[in-house]
């Protein structure tokens, strides 16, 4: 029955055709949280129109906030009001977790349900609130529920156990407006961190050391309106390269951020690419036509804390090492059950051996075949695996996708590829 929920593709079509991205899923969430710390109006441009913005924006409406969605512009005003929010929306995403910060900070209260997000680990937040407990909140998890509240928060020194990215933004938004100075100490260093700072420093935050592992932020009394471009999706990005790397072909990517890529391409291996300003140039000969440049040839892949290999590529990399000669070593250390692509890629002839955190990949005698997606970079990774096999796949899940890919399927038939949803 044809419910929209699938992907069907003929691999063997190589890529050729321009590509516009926009600007990055995990920045653009965290902007619209911070958006409420101010009655003024926040102007974030550039966004996707994927599910999990699509979410966030609700969420912002339910807490008090005035959004209005302007085709890839998104105005946000006014401050949190209320710390209401509906275990509906709560559950569809872990995105809503960037509340905690950003509404202990206004409303001075907040009840979360545990979010929900992709299944790829138990996700605790942990680390999140022992920071908001440092800075004062008094917090508590009871029966799946964050109840946090804080009179006034007061600066503190926090040292994180973890490089979390989600506990590093929401520390940032609820010590903007904290009482004296807080030190993030081992926090989180993605580009998608730097570009948050970025919007907040022109709504007069008082921030230092975005990138590294120590961030230095001098609470002020209020913050005022700004405007913002995010920074570009590299995970989506990457998406485009690996995909390239197994069907050859040449790409342009208009909008790609060549610095967050390097270690993607010297992952990807066989992808030649350079940036001229405004795109990123890329070409690639399918890897079974081994004379050009450089074979498609296995590695060894360790994910981690950018600027390690990033978690949300090595659902991608798999895909492109499963096309490689030799074997290839994937270990994930990042989240505790991100290997279930690997089972599927198995079930159309993909070598792949798991012991614990670490894969063994190699190619084998692919053939097409039908998987079921468990994630949205696992869907995604699927979805470019089955674009390197002749013949018609079928890729179940396209509801993941949806969650950070804007129009998938019309933006990879644009250049070339064989894909319908069904
Ligand atoms: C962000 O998730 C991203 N999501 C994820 O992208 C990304 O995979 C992840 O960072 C790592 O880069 C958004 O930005 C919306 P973490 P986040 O806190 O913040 C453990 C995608 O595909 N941990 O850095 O949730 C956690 O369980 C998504 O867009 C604790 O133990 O990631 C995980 O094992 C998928 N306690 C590890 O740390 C905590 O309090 C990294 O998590 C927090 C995290």
């Amino acid at each position: 029955m044809a419910n929209g929920n699938s992907f069907v593709i003929r691999g063997g079509n190589e890529l050729f055709g321009k590509v516009d991205l926009h600007g990055a899923k995990n920045a653009v969430l965290p902007m619209l949280a911070a958006a409420l710390l101010t009655k003024e109006e926040v102007i974030i441009e550039d966004c996707p129109h994927i599910t999990d913005i699509d979410n966030m924006v609700e969420l912002l409406r339910e807490v008090g906030g005035e959004v209005f969605v302007e085709g890839r512009k998104i105005r946000v005003r006014g401050q949190a009001r209320t710390n209401k929010i509906s275990s509906r929306l709560e559950k569809t995403m872990r995105s809503s977790m960037f509340m905690l910060g950003a509404l202990i900070a206004t409303v001075g209260e907040v009840r979360l349900s545990l979010p929900g997000g992709c299944n790829i680990g138990a996700r605790p937040l942990d680390i999140h609130i022992d920071g908001l407990s440092k800075l004062g909140a008094v917090c508590e998890e009871r029966d799946g529920t964050v109840i946090c509240h804080a009179k006034k928060l007061v600066g503190a020194k926090i040292l994180l156990r973890y490089p979390s990215v989600g506990a590093t933004e929401n520390l940032i938004l609820a010590s903007v407006l904290a009482k004296g100075k807080t030190t993030l100490i081992n926090c989180a260093r993605e580009p998608e961190i730097v570009s948050l700072v970025e919007l907040l420093r022109k709504m007069g935050a008082k921030i230092r050391g975005e990138g590294t592992s120590v961030m230095e932020i001098e609470g002020v009394d209020e913050l005022g309106g700004a405007s913002i471009t995010p920074v570009a999706d590299r995970i989506v990005a990457g998406t485009y390269l690996s995909a390239l790397a197994i069907t050859g072909g040449e790409l342009v990517l208009r909008g790609a951020n060549k610095k967050d890529l390097r270690t993607t391409l010297s992952a990807i291996g066989n992808v030649e690419a350079y940036a001229d300003g405004i795109a990123l140039h890329a070409r690639a000969k399918r890897p079974r036509e081994n004379e050009w440049l450089f074979e498609q040839v296995a590695c060894d892949l360790t994910t981690g804390p950018y600027p390690l290999f990033a978690t949300d590529m090595q659902p991608l990399l798999c895909a492109v090492k499963c096309f490689s000669s030799g074997t290839t070593v994937v270990r994930e250390t990042v989240f505790e059950n991100r290997f279930s692509h690997l089972r599927e890629m198995q079930k159309l002839g993909a070598n792949v051996r798991i012991e614990g955190d670490v894969a063994y990949l190699s190619k084998g005698d692919l053939h097409p075949g039908e998987m079921v997606a468990n994630d949205l970079r696992g869907c995604a990774g699927l979805s470019v695996f089955a674009m390197g096999i002749e013949g018609e796949s079928r890729v179940v899940g396209t509801k993941y996708v949806d969650r950070g890919y804007e129009n998938f399927e019309e933006n990879f038939k644009n250049i070339g590829c064989d894909i319908l949803r069904e």
